[in-house]
């Protein structure tokens, strides 16, 4: 039986956006949202972590590509979303830009494209005091019909 092992990267970006939705009044979107509310926006270094599973090769001794892996993140988040407003890009048309949304987007944009191993998590680093994760809890070949 092969092991299994996971690797965990970082990524950075910078971004900005602004915590509102046009589903609630004005009034609400600043009792729900405080100053995150702001018209103005405001900004975050954002760090993303990007955990991948997989077996461990006896050959290589890794369970990935870590130099894909960097070549998908980067093309897919960061260059995506460093220094742009989160607000002006199309998955956020519809979507507030909360931590919970964006590393949920993050998953999605990436879990199909794993270039070895398999997705685990998402984390996603927003302030000081906030972090964010997603991962699924039941893995598609372990689902029953
Ligand atoms: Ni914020």
């Amino acid at each position: 039986m092969k092991e299994k092992i996971c690797v965990t990267r970082q990524y950075r970006f910078c971004a900005a956006h602004r915590l509102h939705t046009d589903a609630l009044s004005d009034d609400v979107n600043r009792k729900v949202y405080d100053k995150c509310n702001n018209p103005n926006g405001h900004g975050h270094d954002y760090t993303v972590f990007v955990t991948v599973t997989g077996e461990l090769d006896p050959q290589t001794g890794e369970v990935t590509d870590i130099h894909a892996l960097d070549g998908l993140v980067n093309r897919k988040i960061v260059e995506r979303f460093d220094h742009r407003h989160l607000n002006h890009d199309p998955a956020f048309q519809q979507l507030v830009t909360t931590g919970e949304n964006l590393v949920k987007f993050i998953w999605d944009e990436l879990v199909d494209d794993i270039p070895g191993g398999r997705l685990e998590k998402i984390g996603l680093i927003e302030t000081r005091d906030n972090y964010f994760e997603y991962r699924q809890s039941v893995m598609p070949e372990h689902q029953s019909a």
